[in-house]
């Protein structure tokens, strides 16, 4: 049983322990249950207190259990509550650390609440694409305010509990608690104080209204219009809550639970539940046991003060971790820290940042022009050329002077990490970290692990990961890693539909509608059309029979490299990142399908979306097969945070999952028939092939 229940003289305490965050899954519901039966049937029981054990009241409704037979079992969420508000005897919930969404709504069937001073407190049903479903969006009103309660559930966002009793009017919580120590010991007293008091209060029979009523409600609707796009969860959570001010209690409650039910069916939130757990996943690595010792990380070396350089020191000032960026000469160095000083300072103009802490996290950064400097950090990322010469000679140099036990992490985005670690003689010292442009803003941090790589510094990484807030998922060595070698054969997808037949604003806009945060087109103007350029020319000696179209090497001949250079796919106005589309590109583009002898065909939005996503969806099959990607969820979570795939989807191998492999085949099939594609790309990977055949998913 996931709660413990025992007496303490005349109070019975029900402990929630259900590890990590005491999700309410099926027996911890019914210890609560079977609890409230016992305490109200033991006449020496005045009282009952409620609590979680370890590091939360209660984090909600399982999360895992969603989508199994045992979440729908009785007694369900909304039958333990209505135990909990039919007691005879008082409840107390004495809550600490973490009450949200399902916990939070347990507290609030309660009679009383006590609050530990800094408890997260929030519905983030919202996040998950839902509304809260056990009575949330009907109570929270009526202890906040319509409009506080509104914020918090259409948010999700998490509001201190300190913040929370200095509320004009909250019903929220009774009392805060001294600390999270004392919070059991004051809801005992407490519960002992009010163990005759009749009768026993109910949020249920407080009011709920909104002096402005219709009026209000129309404004909450528009202000969440732009968060609802893709979305049906926030307009929603507007609709239940106007039912608790207008409705009868119980007729609120079945407004609430309706809508429940429909979202918890809808794609968006399948997606958005997938990807909660997907992020939780990557941090795990199948052979490096969770208690496996660390190495202490306090203080970072940069080799690199350039684009990418500054952005990943920036990572480790803001973590409060000091860091010395190296360079080859001053002016170099100057360079770097005026661009990290740069982004500091719009941070601080922006409000965003505050002037001390700004120059806190300079005062972490220095300089060197010396290897032998470097000799006390504990850590050192290099990020200069993508030259393997250059890399040869700073890893033989970082070998020479870093003290033993020191990571070594590449911030190669193309290279062989097996070979750079080779150019050392503590190749099990050497990783990957493959960090996405801007490197200070992107959650996305590709872990590459070498064939030698030690499981303590794996281990070690992945924390560093979070520490730095960066998403951190585990790739193989291949050229690429998981997210460049996918988005390889995206933009040769992207370049057949130009040649047959679409402008580059068509194949944008088709895929922004499908929700991408930017189009193939915008994306390489943005990262910079040189880069994609200077693959291609490897692979067209390295692969000489893999198919290209011609279409970006003529740009890139024009010298229009996208946004840096003002001219890309697009044209770009100084300062401002618009992208507006060019005649010339398109006249170029059309003479180059006239020297081809291609008469242009209309494609249609579907068969652009189709081409692009099945495409990663492909190259992401092999990427499984390979062992290059331990699981499809990692390929997800990259393209979410590092690639801007639109998260109602859950990420390529998600939709894929969706669409039904089945039809993804037969889709890929159809497509190896167009003599303008690639026929020989289009044959699915044979762990496509076989799940499809299968009748199963990637997921
Ligand atoms: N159910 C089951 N497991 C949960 C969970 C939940 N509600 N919330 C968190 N977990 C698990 C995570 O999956 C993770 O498991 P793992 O160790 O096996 O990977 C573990 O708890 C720790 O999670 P975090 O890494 O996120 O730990 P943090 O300490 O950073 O954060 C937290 C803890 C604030 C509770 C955070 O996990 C969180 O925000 N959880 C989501 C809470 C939520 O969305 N609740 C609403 C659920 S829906 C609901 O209640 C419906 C109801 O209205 C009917
Ligand atoms: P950059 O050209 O902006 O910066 C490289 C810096 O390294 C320069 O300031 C240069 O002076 C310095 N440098 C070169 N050789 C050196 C040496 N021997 N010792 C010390 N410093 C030296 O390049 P950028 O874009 O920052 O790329 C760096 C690395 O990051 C490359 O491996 C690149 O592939 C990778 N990367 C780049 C991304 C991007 O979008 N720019 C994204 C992800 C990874």
């Amino acid at each position: 049983m996931t709660a413990q229940y025992q007496v303490h003289g005349d109070i019975a305490v029900i402990t929630l322990n259900n590890p990590p965050v005491n999700g309410l899954g099926l027996s911890t519901r019914q210890g609560i249950a079977d609890g409230m039966a016992q305490a109200n049937a033991d006449a020496a029981v005045k009282a009952i207190v409620i609590t979680g054990a370890g590091k939360a009241f209660s984090g909600g409704a399982d999360i895992k259990e969603f989508g199994k037979p045992t979440a729908l079992q009785e007694p369900n969420l909304i039958s333990v509550i209505g135990v909990l508000e039919a007691s005879g005897k008082p409840v107390v919930a004495a809550i600490h650390t973490v009450v949200m969404g399902g916990g939070l709504e347990l507290a609030l069937g309660c009679h009383y609440r006590i609050a530990a001073p800094g408890t997260s407190v929030a519905l983030p049903e919202v996040k998950l694409g839902l509304l809260p479903g056990a009575g949330g969006t009907q109570r929270l009103p009526r202890v906040l305010g319509v409009e506080p309660a509104l914020n918090m559930i259409v948010s999700g966002e998490t509001v201190k509990s300190d913040m929370l009793v200095m509320a004009p009017g909250q019903k929220l919580f009774d009392k805060l608690s001294a600390s999270a120590e004392s919070v059991l010991e004051e809801a005992m007293a407490f519960a002992r104080e009010k163990a005759d008091v009749r009768p026993l209060p109910l949020v249920r029979d407080l009011k709920c209204k909104h002096p402005l009523g219709d009026a209000y409600f129309q404004f909450a609707r528009n202000m969440v219009k732009g968060m609802s796009k893709n979305f049906p969860a926030p307009a929603l959570c507007v609709d239940a809550v106007e039912a608790a001010t207008k409705k009868k209690f119980d007729e609120g409650m079945a407004v609430e639970r309706d809508i429940f039910i429909k979202l918890m069916w809808t794609a968006e939130s399948k997606s958005l539940r997938h990807l909660f757990l997907a992020e939780r996943a990557a941090s795990k690595i199948a052979d490096v046991p969770a208690d496996t010792a660390q190495r202490a990380i306090n203080s970072v070396a940069v080799i690199g003060a350039g684009t990418m350089g500054g952005g990943i020191a920036m990572n480790f000032l803001n973590a409060g971790i000091p860091v010395k960026m190296l360079e080859m000469k001053q002016e170099a160095l100057d360079r770097g820290i005026a661009t990290i000083r740069k982004n500091y300072e719009a941070q601080v103009a922006k409000k965003k940042l505050k002037q001390d802490k700004y120059e806190q996290r300079m005062s972490l950064l220095s300089t060197t022009l010396s290897y032998d400097e470097l000799n006390t950090a504990d850590m050192v990322i290099e990020a200069v050329f993508e030259e393997i010469g250059v890399k040869e000679a700073v890893f033989k140099e970082l070998d020479r002077v870093m003290k033993p036990g020191a990571i070594l992490a590449s911030n190669t985005s193309t290279l062989d990490v097996n070979k750079i670690a080779a150019f050392t003689k503590r190749p099990e010292d050497v990783v990957g970290l493959h960090f996405f442009s801007p490197a200070n803003v992107m959650k996305l941090l590709e872990v590459v692990r070498g064939e030698k790589t030690a499981k303590d510094v794996m281990a070690t990484v992945m924390s560093l990961a979070k520490k730095i807030k960066k998403t951190a998922v585990v790739s193989g060595v291949c050229d690429g890693f998981i997210g460049n070698r996918m988005i390889e054969q995206y933009g040769r997808q992207g370049g057949f539909l130009l040649d047959e037949g679409c402008t580059p604003a068509q194949v944008d806009k088709a895929m922004e509608k499908f929700g991408m945060a930017m189009g193939p087109f915008r994306m390489g103007d943005l990262a910079g059309n040189d880069i994609g350029w200077a693959i291609r020319k490897r692979r067209y000696t390295e692969q000489p029979d893999m198919k290209y179209s011609k279409t970006a090497d003529l740009l890139c001949e024009k010298g229009r490299f996208g946004q840096k250079t003002g001219a890309g796919w697009y044209d770009y106005v100084p300062g401002k990142r618009d992208a507006i589309p060019n005649a010339e590109v398109v006249a170029m583009i059309e003479e180059h399908r006239k020297s081809l002898g291609i008469t242009p065909r209309k494609i249609s939005d579907e068969e652009i979306v189709q081409r692009l996503v099945f495409s990663l969806v492909n190259e992401a099959a092999h990427i499984l097969e390979e062992g290059i990607a331990a699981k499809a969820s990692d390929i997800d979570i990259v393209y979410i945070f590092g690639y801007g795939f639109p998260a109602h989807r859950g990420g390529p191998m998600n939709y894929a999952d969706e669409v039904g492999l089945f039809n993804v085949v037969q889709a890929m099939n159809r497509f190896a028939q167009n003599p303008l594609d690639d026929a020989k790309f289009w044959q699915p990977a044979p762990l496509l092939a076989k799940l499809a055949a299968e009748g199963k998913t990637f997921n």
